[in-house]
């Protein structure tokens, strides 16, 4: 399944550009501050946008954390002491090497240079030496602007998982393995950031570190590959669009011993989704000898002290939300019209169910509320009484709402409504004591088949 020699990926059938369009057009994500002009690779996310982020973090969290006996959650500080980031490495090897132009000003990473020519003006000779830049964003903490108060906001949230091990390991009396998770925030001074929201200076993580026996870690590796992509698949994103691939020796970051990306086949190319890497005691050791804090596990069992090595799966939000747009994006021809509609699975639709009164009118107002507070405990609803049925229609299969309720004039007679569902446009009239089953029933039958772990081959 995750060989792409043996199965070749079918193309997005949206660009880049189309999805950026939708995504503003119909309130998902907006260049920030737009009405200041924007600024570089920030986006804010609209009423559609932040539902659908939501949902991916609340699926990633359920998987990981509240399914599993093994994986605990935690929320560390965004911006903690400076210490950390000396001990992880990054303020030493967070870095890339940059190449200044001096006739424009312009600075590139020097491994997208080609032909010594500065990509902004165009002239050759104006490169300087390559540069090694950190990535890490600063800020000053506390009243006096000097040096003394630098501190980093993070850019990534792993390590606050491995700063807090062992108070995690004592509460919660953890035998290993056993995992921490957290979701949040992280930020980098990237220096190329291009391709919408795939690469943006404030973004955000979902990272878990699976400390394990040293003996155990390389099955575990293999146990996560196989895991992370059973869990792209219940977003209903389609195989072909994926695949796992080993990073190179000259690839791997400062910590890893190995690492396997899950990739996306975006529209510009293969590209990174998600990081599995095998950090093995990289960071744990790191700390030890930073902070003097002892970060040992002691095994019962054989009454050894052992350093756990640590799997990491570490995924980003907002590559996500960007990938189940572009996955889910069709164009159709309906009755000579183009019908555009995301194939978004129930799970992280923003809406999953639609309320449309026929008209807006003081007779069918009553009944159309009533339906809604019916199902709104149970959906992600919204009303949307504005313009012509075919065009709400429209409307929301562009958003990717599976299924629409539309209440019409006989409903004040019969008690009934019609179902009109988004991948098929069938509509079904069902009596309003049984919406919320026939409903339930639609979205189950379009939730993704998703294999057994066992039927992955990675
Ligand atoms: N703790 C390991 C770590 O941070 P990473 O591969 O640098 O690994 C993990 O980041 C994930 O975070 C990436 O696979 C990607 O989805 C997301 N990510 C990283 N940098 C990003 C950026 N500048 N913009 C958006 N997402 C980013």
């Amino acid at each position: 399944m995750t060989d792409d020699a043996a199965q070749p990926p079918s193309e997005m059938t949206a660009d880049l550009e189309t999805i950026t369009s939708l995504a503003k057009r119909r309130g998902f994500i907006f260049p920030s501050a737009e009405i200041y002009g924007g600024f570089a690779a920030a986006y804010d996310y609209g009423p559609l946008g932040v539902e659908m982020k939501r949902n991916i973090r609340e699926s990633w969290w359920r998987s990981m954390v509240q399914e599993r006996d093994d994986v605990v959650g935690i929320e560390a500080a965004i911006i903690t002491n400076p210490n950390v980031w000396v001990a992880s490495g990054h303020v030493s090897e967070f870095t890339d090497p940059l190449v200044e132009c001096s006739s424009c000003q312009g600075r590139f990473r020097a491994d997208h240079i080609e032909d010594g020519r500065c990509p902004t003006c165009g002239n050759t000779g104006t490169l300087s030496q390559p540069r090694r830049f950190n990535m890490m964003l600063s800020t000053i903490v506390g009243p006096v602007a000097d040096e003394s108060g630098r501190a980093f906001l993070r850019p990534e949230t792993a390590q606050g998982m491995f700063v807090n091990f062992e108070n995690v390991q004592t509460t919660m009396r953890r035998r290993l393995p056993f995992g921490i998770a957290q979701v949040g925030k992280s930020f980098r001074n990237e220096i190329t950031v291009k391709q919408f929201i795939f690469r943006t200076r404030e973004f955000e993580q979902m990272e878990m570190e699976f400390f394990c026996h040293p003996d155990s870690s390389l099955e575990w590796h293999t146990y996560w590959k196989k895991e992370r992509l059973r869990w792209y698949y219940s977003l209903g994103i389609r195989p072909q669009h994926l695949r796992l691939r080993d990073h190179r020796a000259d690839e791997l970051s400062h910590y890893s011993k190995a690492t396997s990306d899950i990739e996306v086949h975006f529209p510009w190319g293969w590209g990174e989704m998600e990081g599995i890497a095998h950090r093995g005691d990289f960071d744990l050791t790191q700390h030890s000898n930073h902070s003097g804090k002892r970060l040992t596990y002691f095994d019962p069992d054989t009454n050894e002290h052992v350093v756990p090595h640590v799997v990491e799966p570490a995924a980003g939000v907002d590559r996500i939300l960007l990938t189940l747009l572009l996955d889910a994006y069709a164009e159709e021809e309906v009755k000579g019209e183009k019908r555009v509609v995301l194939r978004l699975a129930p799970s992280v639709a923003p809406v999953t169910v639609a309320i449309l009164p026929l008209s807006r009118n003081e007779k069918l107002d009553p009944t159309a509320r009533r339906v809604h507070s019916i199902l709104r405990p149970h959906f992600r609803t919204q009303w949307d009484d504005a313009q012509s049925i075919g065009r709400r229609y429209r409307r929301q299969d562009e958003v990717g709402t599976p299924l629409c309720v539309t209440v019409d004039f006989e409903t004040i007679d019969d008690d009934a409504v019609t179902i009109r569902e988004r991948d098929s446009m069938e509509q079904t009239r069902v009596p309003i004591s049984g919406l919320v089953a026939a409903l339930r029933e639609r979205l189950d039958a379009l939730a993704p088949v998703v294999p057994d772990i066992d039927e992955i081959s990675v």
